[in-house]
């Protein structure tokens, strides 16, 4: 696959097929991961792949229960008008997470039938940056391969849970960054829609708009 064609493409792929993913594919998964980079290349992450069918039944109830406090929490906030102003959004931020928010509840309530999850920890790194792009090369390995993941974080606020299901040492450092969930999609692919590139990027200096008129992706079927 042309790397442009996988990099536009690979996006939020929540609903998938229960068919589960072969192992070659698994581990060229992982594989591609490990070749990232990390600050001092210390590699200093674990990645827990879990095919298992009871143990992703496990997981799954906590990430609904976990989804679930969090999306009620948020709109609550977002209607409150006692919010704090961090706690406040605007409309159009409001209508993204919910139209979004069709899409992971979806996930939430499948989150059983997705075949693959992929557990990434990470130790020693204070900013927690340094396993981002093993995670952002499993998700474009798994493009290559035809399959659809979703990097999640909302089950990490219930790490000591997921540590008991998982046999995951609580003293031993590890931070759960992410929980990468992977299956065949039952959708289709396209390319992600973003804010325009002159609306998020300066020239030289801050607040010199660049005026590119990039209104269209560069690359498109
Ligand atoms: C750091 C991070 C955390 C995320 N956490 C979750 C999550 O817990 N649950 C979920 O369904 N999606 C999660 N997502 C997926 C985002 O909602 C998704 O990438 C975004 O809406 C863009 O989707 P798109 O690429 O399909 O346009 C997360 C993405 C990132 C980068």
């Amino acid at each position: 696959m042309d790397v442009f064609e996988a990099l536009y493409t690979t996006r939020a792929m929540r609903r998938v097929k229960e068919d589960p993913i072969p192992d070659n594919i698994i581990k060229s998964m992982i594989d591609s991961a490990i070749r990232a980079p990390s600050g001092s290349n210390r590699q200093n992450w674990k990645f827990l792949v879990v095919t298992d069918k009871n143990i992703r039944e496990k997981l799954s109830n906590i990430y609904r229960e976990t989804w679930d406090y969090y999306i009620n929490s948020f709109l609550n906030s977002a209607k409150d008008p006692g919010a704090s102003s961090l706690k406040k959004q605007n409309d159009k931020d409001i209508e993204t997470i919910r139209r979004i928010s069709n899409s992971a509840s979806w996930l939430a309530e499948n989150y059983h039938k997705v075949p693959l999850l992929v557990l990434a920890l990470s130790r020693n790194d204070p900013t927690g940056s340094s396993i981002y792009p093993a995670i952002w090369n499993l998700m474009l390995a798994a493009r290559g391969h035809g399959i659809g993941t979703c990097l999640t974080t909302v089950m990490s606020f219930e790490t000591e849970k997921v540590f008991e299901v998982l046999n995951i040492p609580n003293d031993k450092g590890w931070t759960l960054n992410a929980t990468i969930t992977a299956g065949y999609p039952l959708g289709k692919w396209g390319v992600a829609e973003r804010k325009p590139v002159d609306d998020v990027t300066y020239l030289n200096t801050w607040g010199n708009k660049t005026n590119w008129n990039l209104e269209q992706p560069l690359w498109n079927y």
